[in-house]
């Protein structure tokens, strides 16, 4: 494996960076989790639209332009000759003294990862997901807003760690208002009467790019689609529930909190969402 680091390749061995980069010591940083499909990297330019996005929101400088950075995400799938890929592109804010200080690290580190990667089992994709909702809230007030993709995902963490506690696949995060914003990794989907919703990413969620795209296929297969908030209750009543994300891809979710959603197992409109996704992106 070829790892790019700060515009060099090396070996993932020897792929190192310093113990005052503050992204390691602060999580001060953004980062993009991007998919190549067949050798074609998915949606690439809308994840770097948003990495440069989440840079601007921490006012972070990124020394390459979006088209140069676009340019050696390519020429690392290329070199590390991968056809399926996940690619883990991270910018932080570089090395620096002690201290949160940003403007004293002088530039920021670039990493760029290709590699495998396989967040749920084939069986879980075929039967469907048992999530919970989590006590870890979205507060928006936050300095850091969820729409940037930051490094800082022990909020994240937390939730995921508390869904395998209670033996769940993934968690579901709520707002301080109750809202459904989004799982720990992904956004999240319900249908109800062949009307397909997810919250606004105003709630509390990343505006995911898998979201977007399945946004766009509900709307070629003709399904409505709403952005409205909805609360747990409604998710409990509702005919079907999927997830998405870059990691995850398309994934049904069969119970909710212990409450089986439909008939607990992958609905129709779940089944076509995915086949359409899958026939998009091979
Ligand atoms: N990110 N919400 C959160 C908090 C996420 O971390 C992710 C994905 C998503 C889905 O966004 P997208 O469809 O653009 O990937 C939503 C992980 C790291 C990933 O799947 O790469």
């Amino acid at each position: 494996r070829w790892v790019f680091l700060n515009g060099e390749y090396k070996r993932k061995s020897e792929a190192m960076i310093s113990v005052f980069d503050h992204g390691f010591l602060y999580g001060d940083g953004v980062f993009e989790g991007i998919r190549v499909y067949s050798g074609n990297v998915f949606r690439l330019h809308e994840h770097m639209v948003r990495l440069y996005e989440s840079a601007k929101s921490i006012l972070l400088d990124i020394p390459y332009s979006l088209d140069e950075l676009e340019a050696h995400v390519v020429e690392t799938v290329r070199k590390n000759q991968l056809v399926d890929a996940y690619i883990r592109l991270v910018v932080s804010r570089g090395d620096g003294p002690l201290g949160l200080d940003p403007s004293e690290c002088e530039i920021a580190n670039v990493v760029i990862i290709v590699d495998k990667i396989r967040l749920y089992s084939q069986e879980l994709y075929d039967k469907g997901l048992t999530v919970v909702t989590v006590p870890t809230r979205r507060n928006i007030p936050d300095a850091l807003n969820p729409r940037v993709k930051s490094l800082n995902y022990l909020n994240n963490i937390l939730a995921k760690s508390e869904a395998k506690q209670a033996g769940a696949g993934e968690a579901i995060i709520l707002s301080s208002d109750g809202y459904v914003t989004e799982g720990s990794s992904d956004n999240i989907f319900m249908v109800k009467d062949n009307v397909l919703y997810t919250p606004p990413c105003y709630l509390g969620a990343l505006k995911g790019i898998t979201r977007q795209t399945i946004i766009d296929i509900a709307g070629e297969l003709g399904y409505p689609l709403k952005e409205e908030p909805f609360t747990r209750h409604d998710l409990f009543n509702a005919d079907e529930v999927l997830l998405t994300g870059t990691g995850a891809e398309v994934i049904s979710v069969v119970q909710v909190d212990g409450r089986s959603v439909g008939k607990g197992v992958p609905g129709p409109v779940s089944k076509d969402l995915i086949s359409q996704f899958r026939k998009l992106v091979t």
